[in-house]
């Protein structure tokens, strides 16, 4: 427990979130980004280490249709796909080339007809340009609401023992606990475990509605499952800890693609990859003040690839890449949300995706009463959090974890979700958590992605 708690503070207190929290991520969506657009692309080479936010003089000019919610067309009437990207950004992916950017944000205002310094590259990674897009029609500006006595008055409520006794007086479906670990713990340290101020998503989307055909599929599948324990087999890698940096997305990412490795190859490679190395080096998240799965499990791993833990070791601060460039990068590939574009998740696609190709990495809303968990199958309590637990950012954060099985809890019949945090194993069941299926508890079952390992390398 001392060492766990060491390890929080030493790691928190070196986080400064004053830089970052004038900036919140931009709230772009499908309405605001289908439609016309032009790309304006700079000369390509082959260095994916292109600096896209520098400025560039356009060398090709591209046009194209995103039609909802997934279709893409091109001036000369190729057809490829589209998805959003959390409300962060879009991708397009049509006649061998790929491109993703963010949309423009400054402060709270998102400017959802821009996109700039966008990445764009042949679909085989070897011809790398920067592009800035331009939507056809008027502006589309968007300023987010923001709590503006975030971080003052809200201070010093996380972990209380009025917080869980209610908890445990109110309902019996779990357990809360006091952690010592999170004793002392600020808004800002808890908006760090729970996935960092650059991973709010202000527009969250629903589940897809369930067909008959999702009915049918989950009642084709067994009552419960859990890659931790198939025949008596363990595909999942252990628990880690993420410390007080806002690298979830990164910790779900790798352990995602370290189980499917697992699988794959019949556990006989059991890597463990650097998160350390996501964190100072992706261009696709924001470090220790959040990023997603989606880019990190799927598009880093496709682009540059993943290297072992020993090239690059956890410390949990941001910095410049130090990553040991000798070391060898794992790729991953056919990244995508689960179901095929963002919104096209839910319950029975998680289940059949979580069955056939192994362990997802899932986004949640985290609320203070999650904190103190400790044990049974989760939900929020509303009340208790508003009254009790005061913790109430500008916005409520997107927590990345590891969905790795499903079961149905005997006595009560409540269905439960099974999955593996990134706090440490001193912390709910082993490191553990289970959380109510099918209601789509805290945005669960909207935002799951997947992705694949390459067993070759191309660099
Ligand atoms: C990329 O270019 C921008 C603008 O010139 C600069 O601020 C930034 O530090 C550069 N990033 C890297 C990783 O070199
Ligand atoms: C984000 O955009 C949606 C749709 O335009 C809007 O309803 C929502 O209030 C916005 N969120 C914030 C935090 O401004
Ligand atoms: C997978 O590994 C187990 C345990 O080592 C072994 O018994 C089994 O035969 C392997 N399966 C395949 C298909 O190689
Ligand atoms: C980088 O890795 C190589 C080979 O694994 C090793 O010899 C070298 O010492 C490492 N460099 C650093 C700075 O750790």
């Amino acid at each position: 427990m001392l060492l766990m708690k060491l390890k929080f503070v030493t790691v928190g207190i070196l986080i400064s979130l004053s830089s970052v929290l004038g900036d919140t991520p931009a709230n772009c969506t499908y309405e605001d980004i289908a439609g016309s657009w032009v790309f304006h692309l700079s000369a390509g080479n082959k260095n994916r280490n292109v600096n896209c936010s520098e400025t560039f003089s356009t060398k090709n000019t591209i046009k194209i249709s995103l039609i909802y919610p997934d279709i893409a067309i091109d001036e000369f009437n190729n057809r490829g796909f589209w998805t959003l990207i959390y409300n962060q950004g879009f991708e397009v992916v049509i006649a061998g080339r790929k491109y993703f950017g963010f949309s423009k944000y400054v402060g709270s205002s998102s400017f959802c007809d821009k996109i700039i310094g966008g990445w764009s590259h042949d679909i085989r990674g070897n011809d790398w340009a920067c592009y800035n897009g331009q939507k056809s029609g008027a502006a589309i500006t968007k300023t987010n609401v923001v709590k503006k006595d975030f971080g003052l008055k809200f201070s010093h409520r996380i972990n209380s023992q009025e917080m869980v006794a209610s908890i445990n007086a109110a309902q019996n479906s779990w357990q809360a606990v006091r952690y010592p670990q999170f004793e002392g713990l600020r808004d800002e340290d808890f908006i760090n475990l729970a996935g960092g101020p650059m991973s709010v998503i202000h527009s969250r989307p629903k589940p897809a509605p369930l067909t008959d055909a999702h009915k049918r599929l989950m009642g084709s599948l067994p009552e419960s499952f859990d890659w931790r324990n198939v025949n008596g087999v363990n595909y999942v890698s252990p628990v880690r800890n993420q410390g007080g940096c806002g690298s979830c997305y990164a910790f779900a990412a790798l352990a995602m693609d370290e189980a499917r490795i697992r699988i794959l190859t019949n556990n006989t490679q059991k890597p463990v990859f650097s998160p350390q190395d996501v964190v100072e080096c992706s261009p696709y998240s924001q470090g220790c003040a959040g990023g997603f799965p989606y880019l990190i499990s799927g598009k880093y791993a496709e682009d540059y690839g993943l290297v072992l833990e020993e090239c690059n070791s956890y410390k949990g601060i941001d910095g410049i890449c130090t990553t040991n460039s000798t070391c060898p990068r794992h790729y991953f590939t056919n990244y995508k949300y689960v179901g095929g574009y963002y919104g096209a998740t839910n319950e029975a696609v998680i289940l059949q995706a979580l069955y056939e190709g192994g362990p997802l990495a899932v986004g949640f809303m985290v609320y203070s009463d999650f904190s103190n968990y400790k044990s049974g199958i989760y939900h929020h309590i509303d009340s208790i959090s508003d009254n009790l637990g005061r913790f109430n950012p500008f916005e409520i954060t997107n927590h990345a974890v590891l969905l790795v099985g499903w079961g149905v809890d005997k006595k009560t019949s409540e269905k439960y979700w099974i999955v593996k945090n990134s706090w440490g194993e001193n912390w709910g069941i082993d490191g553990y958590f289970w959380i109510r299926r099918g209601t789509d508890e805290c945005g669960f079952e909207s935002l799951a992605v997947e992705s694949t390992p390459v067993f070759t390398f191309n660099s």
